[in-house]
């Protein structure tokens, strides 16, 4: 079994949200996936409350930082093929302790200065304990009349600068989240030709590389550049 720990030190960037598309995806992708919520606001509980009035996968299951050892034993010996981290912010033990468990940290942060900030610290964490750390855009505005934002392209460089790669697909700012996570759904099962879709099926098929590694994607994964970002506008 495999772990993806979603953090940002950031309240609002979007964890929750890319720890639940990231879910769906590997699901649909046919990997049994369980998510941990290390967050006490359990809103991956709420999601799966409306969530069960159709679907019962991925498993959503509250966790603490003294259990999270045993549940993952537990989700590996019951078959789980990836266990995703759902975090709070800030709280550095709790943070720690994710990325302990992590094949991956996916470090969410928003194109936004007080973000960029923020990461350093998260940054540091990962490399600290030998983890494999990938940055991922959220919230990111729209192109401009073919043009990526200038704040997108500043915001790619800064985070290569910190050491990690910056994964080569964006999240855009797009209601279609905010709609689907509110009826308990992600945005790709609700509209699987749209832009939002599109961009999460792209995401998860670069963290899955990185996850689930062969020399192929290794390459892949090392090619990341600011032009790549835009493959969504
Ligand atoms: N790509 C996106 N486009 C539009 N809205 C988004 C996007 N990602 C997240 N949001 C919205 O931003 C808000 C915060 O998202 P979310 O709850 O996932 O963040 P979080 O990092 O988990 O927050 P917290 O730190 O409180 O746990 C929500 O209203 C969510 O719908
Ligand atoms: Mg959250």
């Amino acid at each position: 079994m495999r772990t993806l720990a979603v953090l940002s030190r950031k309240g609002g960037t979007g964890k929750t949200t890319v720890a639940l598309h990231m879910a769906v995806a590997a699901e649909r992708a046919g990997r049994k996936t369980l998510v941990a919520d290390l967050d006490p606001q359990r809103s991956t509980l709420e999601w799966n409350r409306e969530r069960q009035k159709f679907a019962t996968t991925p498993t959503i299951a509250e966790a603490k930082v003294g259990t999270l050892f045993t549940q993952r034993l537990s989700a590996a010996r019951d078959g789980y093929d990836l266990m995703v981290i759902d975090t709070r912010p800030s709280t550095d033990l709790e943070c720690a302790e994710a990325v302990r468990w992590a094949d991956l940290c996916l470090i969410v942060v928003r194109p936004c200065y007080f973000d960029l900030r923020a990461i350093a610290r998260t940054v540091e964490l990962v490399s600290n304990m030998n983890k494999q750390g990938l940055f991922l855009i959220n919230q990111a505005p729209s192109r401009r009349n073919g043009e990526e934002p200038k704040v997108i392209l500043d915001t790619f460089e800064a985070l290569l600068e910190m050491g990690m790669p910056v994964a080569p697909v964006g999240l855009r700012y797009r209601a279609a989240y905010q709609n689907a996570v509110r009826e308990g759904r992600a945005a790709q099962e609700i509209d699987q030709d749209s832009l939002a879709a599109y961009e999460v099926n792209a995401l998860w098929e670069h963290v899955s590389k990185a996850i689930w590694p062969t020399a192929a994607a290794t390459q892949l994964a090392e090619a990341g550049s600011a032009e790549h970002m835009a493959l969504v506008s």
